[in-house]
């Protein structure tokens, strides 16, 4: 979604606001714009398309002064434009201003507004904010955005300039997130993290209603009713390189490669690989929960539901207790009444996701406990859940989820085994010996990923393919259901994640000659009937590729090709699994000349409805 960046100090703006722009562009865009203090006016420059539009502006007419905002705009209201890119002013010229989020009754506001004589530009949501404070701008800017709060509905993160106050930013936040944070030459803010690394690690993430008040001096911050408030520092340890491509081509092959290391840090997390054994203290379960928790419902979106299917599979088998999983967007509205004993788990990389967060703010209303998997400090969701664990993949660059799904993954596993050893569902004989397990893992990731020409290789001939169907049972099912959705949203191919069992309830029917068909048969058990499935579609005319971690002549015969892994526990075996997924969306995008890092109309963090 949108980017925000600013920076008021003793250095030039604009090459600060353009490389944080730069840096947020993962986030998904369609326009771009900055307005900086030139020492005598506001001046702004925007346009549609890619930052490079902008900067080649910028380059004909460059643009000096020690404070800016700038803004990459991902359309919502108004179409893509120049007109509609952030920054907007008010139409007494007092101040201009950048924006993310919705604001929910920018209609009823935009006709009062008019009504008072504004003049309106844009078809934006933004711009009524911007005409709602300078309408009620006196000469205190703090006092008019306090003012302002109160008529906003909706959401928003907000980086404004006041022209009677050019060395100042002002912010404020409601439902949309704002980082802050003073470098050695002034104060920057951001709306993700890794925009702010270059210039400090020690951050303050700001929270609803709040007001930040940037100087070249230092950052205050302000309750919605404008009183002085203490806001705590964190520290964030991801390091500049692991938010940089480095010598890779984009940063999805960049953070597929990563997984091995961001496993084993994740992993190390929890579980002491000394003394193999999981590290009690950092779970969220106490020794009354084995008997009091009665069902836990777990809620994600997109990568992170899939995830949550992974972690359904592992509580039910480790720790034999009920479990469901819902997206997240669906369960907020879907009048659910919570039962006693009932915790919510929520997944999320980004902890900003909008539908994760409702569905978050919804159980804690009904006083139900909330568990959250997240791997962002200091997010909406890692600040307001009751518990976190956190995952330790590092910055996740490319929109597409790879290195952020097999952490959660490895969260919801090592949890659920801990509630298993709780329980007395799992012996502690078998937790050593799944940790040993999990122990060796990283290598046969390694072993993968370095095999990865061989998938390049069957992508060159495949990535004409118009529809690719991963089919699969149990785990494998929630394995293709992941696999689908990376296929589809980097390399625009249609791809469908099917039960194996299911096909012949309907979909078979779309089986014709040369259609690719990926089955995937890590689940010893259920090989043979996913095997029938296999020649289903085999003798209908599919192209079948097989992925397998067991005995080749199950499956000979009913394929045309095989990508075999490694022998794991087949609890485990998503873990290696997802990887050739991912290679082969990865290098189908690739053959493709997909803009694999930013596929069209997708964002990063998906901070509205
Ligand atoms: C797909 C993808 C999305 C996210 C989803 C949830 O590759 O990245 O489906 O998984 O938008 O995002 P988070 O985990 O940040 O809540």
């Amino acid at each position: 979604m949108c980017g925000i960046v600013g920076y008021t100090g003793c250095n030039n703006a604009t090459p600060i606001l353009l490389e944080g722009l730069d840096t947020l562009a993962y986030r998904g865009y369609d326009s771009a714009g900055i307005a900086v203090w030139d020492g005598e006016q506001i001046v702004m420059k925007k346009e549609k398309g890619q930052l490079a539009n902008l900067k080649a502006i910028i380059e004909n007419e460059p643009v000096f002064g020690v404070c800016g905002i700038g803004h990459t705009r991902w359309a919502t209201h108004g179409e893509p434009s120049y007109v509609n890119s952030h920054p907007h002013g008010d139409t007494k010229k007092q101040l201009v201003l950048v924006h993310n989020g919705i604001i929910e009754n920018y209609l009823r506001l935009k006709n009062m507004l008019i009504d008072r004589g504004c003049e309106f530009v844009s078809d934006t949501d933004t711009e009524v904010v911007a005409q709602l404070i300078g309408s009620v701008y006196s000469g205190d800017p703090k006092a008019a955005i306090v003012e302002a709060m109160r008529f906003i509905e909706g959401s928003f993160a907000l980086a404004i300039l006041f022209r009677d106050d050019p060395h100042r930013i002002y912010c404020a936040c409601k439902d949309s997130p704002m980082v802050v944070g003073f470098g050695k030459d002034g104060a920057h803010i951001a709306s993700d993290i890794p925009a702010l690394l270059s210039y400090t690690r020690d951050v303050t993430f700001m929270e609803d209603k709040q007001i930040a008040v940037l100087s070249p001096e230092g950052i205050s911050f302000f309750d919605e009713f404008g009183e002085w408030i203490d806001k705590p520092v964190v520290h964030i340890d991801w390091d500049m390189d692991s938010a940089k491509k480095g010598s890779f081509e984009h940063y999805m092959i960049k953070e597929i490669c990563e997984e091995p290391v961001a496993f084993r840090k994740t992993a190390e997390q929890y579980v002491s690989f000394r003394e193999m054994r999981l590290k009690g203290d950092c779970f969220p379960w106490g020794d009354g929960d084995a008997q009091s928790i009665k069902r836990i419902r777990i809620i994600g979106c997109g990568t992170a539901y899939h995830a949550g299917l992974l972690g359904k599979k592992y509580l039910t088998t480790l720790a034999k207790i009920p479990v469901e999983a819902d997206i997240a967007s669906e369960f907020r509205y879907a009048d659910y009444v919570f039962e006693p004993g009932e915790v919510l788990l929520l997944i999320s990389q980004s902890g900003e996701t909008a539908d994760t967060i409702a569905a978050m703010r919804m159980a804690k209303q009904a006083g139900v406990r909330t568990i959250a998997v997240c791997n962002v400090i200091g997010s909406t969701i890692a600040r307001e859940a009751d518990e976190v664990l956190f995952t330790y993949a590092g910055p996740e660059i490319a929109v597409a989820a790879t290195k952020s799904y097999l952490t959660q993954a490895t969260v919801l596993f090592l949890a659920a085994l801990r509630l298993g050893q709780l329980r007395g569902t799992v012996s502690d004989d078998e937790v050593s010996a799944l940790l040993a397990e999990l122990e060796g893992l990283p290598a046969k990731m390694e072993a993968l990923i370095e095999q990865r020409g061989d998938i390049q290789y069957f992508a060159s001939r495949e990535f004409s393919a118009r529809h690719v169907f991963f089919i699969g049972r149990g785990i494998d099912n929630a394995l293709a259901m992941e696999a689908a959705l990376k296929l589809k949203e980097v390399s625009y191919i249609h791809s469908e994640a099917y039960a194996a069992g299911e096909l012949k309830h309907g979909t078979i029917a779309l089986i014709e000659e040369g259609t690719l068909v990926i089955a995937l048969m890590t689940q010893r058990h259920l090989a043979a009937k996913t095997a029938s499935n296999m020649e289903e579609v085999r003798v209908r005319g599919a192209n079948v590729l097989a992925v397998t971690n067991g005995r080749l002549d199950d499956i000979e015969g009913h394929c045309s090709k095989v990508w075999q892994l490694d022998e794991t526990n087949e609890l485990l075996s998503p873990f290696c699994a997802i990887i050739p997924m991912q290679l082969f969306a990865y290098y189908m995008a690739v053959q493709k000349g997909c803009s694999v890092d930013k596929p069209r109309n997708l964002a990063k963090s998906v901070t509205v409805e």
